[in-house]
């Protein structure tokens, strides 16, 4: 609908409030008119009271009865010219006739079956436009999640609409929270992961920065959260904190490996060593003894082995071994996966102070053990929330932990272990995790790249919702996919508990 208010001619300006109050009087709420040229599956409307982009309007059809549309376009047209401008300008008194035109979109009406449809025929010129009611707008965009099984991450922007999102669908489908730095990713995954630990699902957080612990505080009362029925409470009781690094996370219990578990190309992989080549069937051998010996073994043990050999070439390994062994994540009895993930309970990975691609490897192995036990049941169905995902699966290069976490993206549905994928770099994460997203939750974007990867990987997403991203307020997310048949606008939910990723201040107010 390019251009269609062009040809509108300005009449009076109180055409905007019209004053045929008979008009109004037979229809409460209304805002509009629909005029021009008419669609089926959209409109322009001659506006008569305050209306904003985006809001949810109400047109009556004759053979559908009322169906659902949405501002998509508005535009104040006036006869003040350049010339009057100026004149304007230098004082001069000038009559401005002008008027109020939207663009709506039509999203349709359920059938008798349900089923959402638009009309086959277009809207009457003169048919009223008025404010959706509430039950019309949860009725056509499909929000019919129920509080059982529902995650409350807010209200749909501009209605006390609460917005609920299928759990289970979470795991089955997964779900992407994109936003750039400082843009509520954080804040916005501490609500899903409250209403997760509410509905007592299990859940794994991979926390990069140590900002999940804050979880079991509960946050500071406000009327703001009052109005949306939320008290702040913490959760404390079912939380478990797991860290390769406990002098710098000292609420975490340590996580450990069994090193019995480790190839030599795993143990490698963790080194800078400088002849792979050399390294590689050296300590594939002095694994071969010690594991023909000893059940449990350190790399302390790996150590003492390659010095008995008493090869010149081993002095680069054994000490990228040594390094290895320092950074004390190893040990002969490792974190068993049944004490890490518990029924009903939140395990947060606490990677703070650890170096990348160790944190790399320890997601892997952590992963792969979850995906291995989910494929036996031997653990509950269950999330894995993945903040600054980008750290492990980038779109170019890898990580140790690429390859599992692409796994899961593709497969985990099959076995019940679903993934929220965060990050701010939308356009440096591997588009094939990405695209197994189900479900998205955007907030502010303005990096170009970012933008454009997300659009491109995310359906129902159309190049005229770019602008809308880059000046999403702080709070606000448009939410996609999760069975909705158009992108919503949400406003989230306060927390219950207190934000571990607040922005440090450098002067306090
Ligand atoms: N819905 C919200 N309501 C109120 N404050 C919010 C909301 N979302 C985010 N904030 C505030 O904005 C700041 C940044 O939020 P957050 O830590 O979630 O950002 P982020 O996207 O995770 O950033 P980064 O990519 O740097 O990790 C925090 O101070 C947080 O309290
Ligand atoms: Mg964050």
């Amino acid at each position: 609908m390019d251009n269609d208010f062009q040809d509108e001619t300005i009449e009076d300006s109180s055409a905007e409030y019209n004053e045929d109050t008979t008009y109004q009087d037979e229809h409460p709420g209304l805002i509009g008119i629909v005029y021009g040229d008419v669609g089926t599956a959209e409109l322009k409307c001659s506006v008569m009271a305050p209306l904003e982009k985006g809001e949810y309007v109400q047109v009556p059809h004759e053979s559908c009865g009322p169906v659902l549309g949405q501002v998509d376009r508005m535009e104040r047209k006036t006869n003040l010219s350049v010339d009057k401008a100026i004149k304007m300008s230098q004082g001069e008194l000038m009559d401005i006739q002008e008027k109020v035109l939207a663009e709506i979109t039509i999203i349709g009406y359920r059938d008798e079956q349900g089923l959402l449809q638009t009309p086959r025929a277009p809207f009457k010129a003169g048919s009223p436009v008025t404010r959706a009611d509430d039950e019309l707008i949860t009725k056509v965009i499909g929000i019919k999640c129920g509080e059982k099984t529902g995650a409350f991450i807010g209200m749909l922007s501009g209605h006390d609409i609460p917005i609920l999102l299928d759990i289970n669908d979470m795991v089955s489908k997964h779900v992407s929270i994109l936003a750039k730095t400082g843009g509520g990713k954080s804040y916005v995954t501490g609500v899903l992961v409250e209403e997760l630990l509410k509905h007592d699902a299990t859940v794994m957080v991979i926390d990069p920065h140590g900002e999940y612990g804050s979880l079991r505080d509960p946050g500071t009362p406000s009327e703001y959260a009052e109005k949306f029925g939320i008290h702040p409470r913490g959760y404390a009781d079912q939380i478990a904190e797991f860290s390769p690094d406990t002098k710098t996370n000292k609420d975490a219990k340590p996580l450990r490996f069994t090193l019995g578990n480790l190839e030599a190309r795993d143990i490698i992989s963790l080194t800078n060593v400088k002849n792979v080549r050399q390294a590689l069937p050296a300590l594939k051998k002095v694994l071969e003894m010690i594991k023909a010996t000893k059940p449990t073994f350190s790399m302390k043990d790996i150590i003492r082995t390659l010095e008995a050999q008493e090869d010149a070439q081993n002095v680069n390994l054994i000490q990228e071994l040594l390094y290895l062994d320092d950074i004390n994540i190893f040990a002969e009895r490792g974190t068993k996966l049944d004490e890490l993930v518990q029924k009903g309970k939140m395990t947060i990975l606490n990677l703070k102070g650890t170096a990348p691609d160790i944190a790399g490897l320890i997601v892997n192995r952590v992963l792969t053990s979850l995906f291995e036990m989910r494929k036996i049941n031997a653990i509950p169905p269950m999330l894995v929330v993945v903040d600054e995902a980008v750290n492990y699966c980038p779109q170019q290069g890898s990580t140790a932990a690429s390859k599992i976490i692409r796994t899961i993206a593709a497969e985990g549905r099959k076995f019940g272990l679903g993934m929220v994928v965060i990050t701010q770099r939308a356009a440096k994460i591997d588009k094939n995790v990405l695209s197994q997203c189900g479900t998205q939750i955007i907030l502010k974007i303005t990096n170009p790249l970012d933008l454009k990867a997300v659009i491109s990987s995310v359906e129902g997403l159309t190049a005229g919702t770019t602008e809308e991203i880059q000046q999403l307020p702080l709070g606000i997310a448009i939410v996609c996919g999760a069975g909705l048949q158009v992108p919503l606008f949400i406003r989230v939910r306060p927390r219950e508990t207190r934000h571990g990723g607040e922005n440090v201040k450098i002067i306090e107010d």
